[in-house]
C-alpha cells in the first residue's frame, strides 16, 4: 500500500513506491537567505556591481561542501576580530551570517570602510533591536541561551554591563536584578521552549518587574514534528546531514523511534541500495545545513535507481 503524507511533497514511481520529502527538510528561511546572499554577492562582484574580495565572518553554514564551493568561487572565511582588523582599509565586502554579530563588529567594519552585506536572520535582528532598546532605556536584560553560541554572543553585544546570559536553573536562581532596574528577558532562537518557560518561571516567582519576550524561532521544532509524522507513516526513513550536526542527530533519533528502518546519511554515496530497494514507502528529511541539491540527489536515486 502506498503512503501519502498530508502536507508534504509526494511522488509515485512506476513500481508503486511513494517517496515523501519533508517540506521542512534542509535550510531554514534564515540560512537559505544567507547562503543565497553569498551567491548574489559573488555575482555582483563578477558584474562589477560590488566591491571584492568577498569574506564571510565565520562559515556561512556548517557544511563542508558548501564552504569549499564558496572558497573555489573566491570567498574567504574570516574567523576572528583580528582577521577583520587585518583587512586592507576600504576594500572588499564582509558578509555577516544568519547568526548575526554584535554592534562592535559593525563598528570595526565601518571604521575600516569595509562594505557590509548583512545576512543576519530577521528573527535574530529583532532580538538585537529589543536588547538595544531595553539597554538604552536603562533596563537589565537576560538572554536565555548558551553563552558561547555565536548567536548569543552577537545578541549580548547589543546590550551593556546589565546584560547577562543565563543557561540553566542554578544561574536563574542566583540571578539578582540590579537595584531599581526593570528586567527584560529574551531567548536564543533555538532554545528549548519548555526549558525557557521553566527559567522564566524562576524570575516571575521572585516578583520582579519583568517583560518576557519569547524570541524562540519554531523552524527547528517544525522540522522535528514533520520528520516524526512522516517517519511514523513510512516503511523506511532517510535522514540527511553532517555526522557532527547536532540537529541532524536529533532528527535521526526522533525518526528512529518511529521507524526502525531509519538511515542517517551525509550524501547519496552513503545510502546502501539494499536498505530501501524492497520497501514501498520512503520518507526523506534533512538537517538545517543540508543543501537542496544533496536532498534532491537522494530523492532522485530513491525514486529511480534503488
Ligand atoms: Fe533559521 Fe532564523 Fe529561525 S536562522 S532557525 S529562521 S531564527
Amino acid at each position: 500500500m502506498n503512503a501519502q503524507v498530508k502536507g508534504a511533497a509526494s511522488f509515485e514511481i512506476p513500481e508503486g513506491r511513494t517517496v515523501t520529502v519533508a517540506k521542512t527538510a534542509g535550510f531554514c528561511f534564515g540560512v537559505e537567505r544567507a547562503v543565497n546572499q553569498v551567491y548574489e554577492q559573488i555575482k555582483a562582484v563578477k558584474e562589477g556591481k560590488a566591491e571584492g574580495p568577498i569574506y564571510t565572518y565565520g562559515p556561512i553554514i556548517h557544511n563542508e561542501e558548501v564552504v569549499r564551493d564558496l572558497e573555489e568561487k573566491g570567498v574567504t572565511v574570516l574567523d576572528t576580530e583580528e582577521d577583520l582588523k587585518a583587512l586592507p582599509e576600504g576594500k572588499g565586502t564582509v558578509i555577516i551570517r544568519s547568526h548575526g554579530v554584535s554592534r562592535h563588529i559593525y563598528d570595526i567594519l565601518k571604521e575600516r570602510g569595509i562594505r557590509i552585506a548583512d545576512a543576519t536572520c530577521p528573527f535574530v535582528k529583532k532580538i538585537h533591536r529589543i536588547v538595544d532598546e531595553h539597554a538604552a532605556a536603562g533596563d537589565a536584560v537576560v538572554i536565555i541561551g548558551s553563552p558561547f553560541h555565536p548567536e548569543v554572543e552577537g545578541i549580548r553585544g547589543w546590550g551593556n554591563t546589565y546584560t547577562t546570559v543565563i543557561e540553566n536553573e542554578a544561574e536563574a536562581q542566583n540571578y539578582v536584578v540590579p537595584e531599581g532596574k526593570k528586567l527584560c528577558v529574551v531567548s536564543q532562537t533555538t532554545f528549548n521552549y519548555n526549558k525557557f518557560q521553566d527559567l522564566v518561571e524562576k524570575f516571575l516567582k521572585k516578583g520582579y518587574d519583568i517583560s518576557v519576550l519569547n524570541t524562540i524561532c519554531n523552524a527547528t521544532q517544525e522540522r522535528q514534528s514533520e520528520a516524526r509524522r512522516i517517519a511514523s507513516e513510512v516503511d523506511a526513513m532517510i535522514v540527511i546531514g553532517g555526522k557532527s550536526s547536532s540537529n541532524t542527530q536529533k532528527l535521526y533519533e526522533i525518526c528512529r523511534r518511529e521507524c526502525e528502518n531509519t538511515y542517517y546519511i551525509q550524501t547519496v554515496d552513503d545510502l546502501e541500495p539494499e536498505s530501501v530497494s524492497s520497501v514501498r514507502s520512503v520518507g526523506i528529511t534533512a538537517g538545517a545545513s543540508t543543501p537542496k541539491n544533496i536532498i534532491k540527489e537522494v530523492h532522485t536515486n530513491v525514486r529511480i535507481k534503488f
